[in-house]
């Protein structure tokens, strides 16, 4: 393989491989990509075996509530709800009016429209409103990168003792590094490792992943001790 493939398409086919071997194939799923496709949106969801590993580490938590911040068309959205029980609860954030509408039709297809609520707005303006709707078992940080060091804090303060916080693109083919660039994506994740690193209340470690996304990785917080004030880092 090696002398056939260069390491991106090496990559792309091994995530294709766990795809087969692990992921079975979901109309409603690929139901929800043609559709985002056809509509315009990016193609920027998660990868299948990274949606499936949403999923099972909700189920692993026992996840109850579940809070996610970039709903786009609802890919990973649909893995999260499928790790809730039937009477959970899944609110979904999202900026742009027209990636709500694609994300609840393919919430819709998907069966979910139950338990997963889209709503639409910046998630700095709506996240202060959902103090009486947590506490949130895991939280999923999936939007605009600039805004992550804000929502990490969010999280936080929208979680328990054992919540999970995952951020999503933390890697970006190796950005982060940059660290005097003017890229304000990676300045915001710089700041969010800054924060999450010197908060008391939260565990967290990093993994780089490649494959059918590019070099890029996920963060992964448990929050240990009850959310209080901030730390000032
Ligand atoms: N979680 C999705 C991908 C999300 S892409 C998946 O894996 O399937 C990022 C999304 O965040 C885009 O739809 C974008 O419109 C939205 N977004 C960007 N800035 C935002 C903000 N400030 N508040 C809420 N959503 C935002
Ligand atoms: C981008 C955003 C994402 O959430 C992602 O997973 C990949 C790329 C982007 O904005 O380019
Ligand atoms: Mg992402």
């Amino acid at each position: 393989m090696k002398l056939l493939l260069n390491t991106d398409d090496l990559w792309t086919a091994i995530d294709g491989y766990f795809e087969d071997c692990l992921v079975s194939r979901d109309e409603a799923l690929e139901a929800a990509l043609t559709a985002s496709a056809k509509a315009g949106l990016p193609q920027i969801n998660v990868a299948p075996n990274q949606g499936k590993l949403l999923m099972l580490l909700a189920r692993a938590i026992g996840a109850r509530r579940i809070l996610e911040i970039g709903t786009l068309g609802g890919y990973s959205t649909i893995w999260l709800g499928r790790g809730l029980p039937p009477d959970g609860k899944l609110i979904t954030l999202e900026a742009k009016p027209q990636h709500a509408e694609v994300a609840r039709g393919n919430i819709a297809r998907a069966g979910l429209d139950a338990i997963v609520e889209v709503r639409v707005g910046r998630a700095q303006g709506m996240l202060p409103s959902l103090a009486d709707e947590g506490p949130f078992d895991l939280i999923f940080i999936d939007a605009d990168k600039f805004g992550t060091p804000g929502y990490f804090q969010w999280a936080v303060k929208l979680s328990r003792p054992g919540s999970l916080i995952i951020v999503d693109n933390v890697v970006r083919e190796g950005a982060l590094l940059d660290a005097g660039g003017g890229d304000p994506d990676v300045q915001g994740m710089r700041r969010f490792f800054d924060l999450a690193g010197a908060d008391k209340r939260v565990s967290g470690t990093a993994l780089q992943t490649v494959g059918a996304k590019g070099h890029d990785g996920f963060a992964i917080l448990l929050v240990t001790s009850e959310p209080g004030p901030e730390p000032s880092a």
